[in-house]
């Protein structure tokens, strides 16, 4: 069984998409994904929850995932998959999904993940945790227009890390666990689009929006200050901080800021929309895990879904 897990971007979505670093964090909840040699003579993807099924060859989202997949894998392997007599077997695999999608926490990404270590596993094929992470940008590239990688890498490798696009993921030492709540805003967005919309912005505004990501570098860079100084009062401070930039971008929504006002006047100490925003989830940062249920409790009367995270635990 292979696994892909769902991230949180503490700080430093959309910036990362140019070139800015994002502080981000693993979580626990993810995709599990196995795969065998198919009876059928088609190359096939089961998404149980959603009762999908689907074929490459089709125009089906799935399957061209699967298809990008499976063209980086070398033909002819036949690993503990068998015969290689007629080059590489047609697979089936089956994916579960434990995670919401267009919320902002990874679940394409984690797909990916966990479909290439279930192959790898087939075929016999040998990834680090950070290789696996870079190949399934293939996987990603089906969904989304322009992605970062900072979901693949994370949906790999976990913990909490600092991302740049085109490097290696740094590992951050967290001296406090972080008690996040992450609420989800009922919304749902899409990253590709979204990611659009700032393209746009950025054309029309070159300045305006390099401004905006240049201040939302500096915040991600002392927020990871704070994380390895187990400062969680001062992270809380930069999430806002970033939740205002972003909102300058138009990424918020009303009901996003919503959950953020509630979670501060509930002692939160930051909070902010995580991913593409415009939907999706918002995290809010809790003083403690004891906290951190208590506020969950709070956001779940406004929120349809809601989970607490303790990042890099
Ligand atoms: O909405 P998600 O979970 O796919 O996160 C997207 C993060 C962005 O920075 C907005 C895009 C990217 O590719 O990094």
């Amino acid at each position: 069984m292979a696994f892909g897990r769902g991230k949180v971007i503490l700080l430093g979505e959309h910036g990362v998409v140019y070139g800015h670093p994002a502080l981000a964090a693993g979580l626990g909840v993810g995709v599990h994904a196995t795969a065998r040699v198919s009876e059928s003579d088609d190359d096939v993807i089961v998404a149980r929850p959603w009762g999908v099924t689907a074929r490459v060859g089709s125009d089906e989202p799935l399957a061209l995932g699967l298809q990008a997949i499976l063209e980086g894998m070398p033909s002819g392997v036949a690993g503990s998959a068998g015969s290689a007599a007629e080059g590489r077997p047609r697979v089936h695999v089956e994916v579960d999904v434990e995670l919401p999608g267009g919320a902002g926490l990874g679940c394409s990404a984690a797909i990916g993940v966990a479909v290439t270590g279930a192959l790898d596993a087939l075929f016999a094929i040998e990834r680090t945790a950070e290789e696996r992470g870079d190949y399934s940008l293939r996987w990603e590239r089906v969904f989304h227009g322009n992605p970062s990688g900072v979901d693949n890498a994370m949906a790999a490798v976990g913990g909490v890390a600092l991302f740049r696009r085109g490097q290696p993921l740094q590992s951050v030492r967290v001296k406090k666990p972080l008690p996040l709540v992450i609420a989800h805003s009922g919304e749902s967005s899409s990253t590709k689009e979204i990611v659009a919309m700032v393209a746009r912005q950025r054309d029309e505004e070159t300045q305006r929006v390099d401004e905006a990501f240049g201040a939302i570098a500096a915040l991600v860079n002392d927020a990871k200050l704070a994380v390895e100084a187990g400062d969680l009062k001062g992270l809380g401070q930069l999430l806002d901080l970033n939740q205002m930039l972003l909102a300058g971008l138009m990424l918020s929504t009303e009901k996003i800021e919503e959950l953020c006002r509630v979670a501060r006047e509930e002692g939160a100490l930051g909070a902010k929309l995580t991913g593409a925003g415009a939907g999706g989830c918002m995290i809010a940062l809790a003083k403690d895990e004891a906290d951190a249920e208590r506020l969950r409790e709070a956001l779940a009367k406004r929120s349809p879904l809601t989970l607490v995270a303790m990042a890099g635990a």
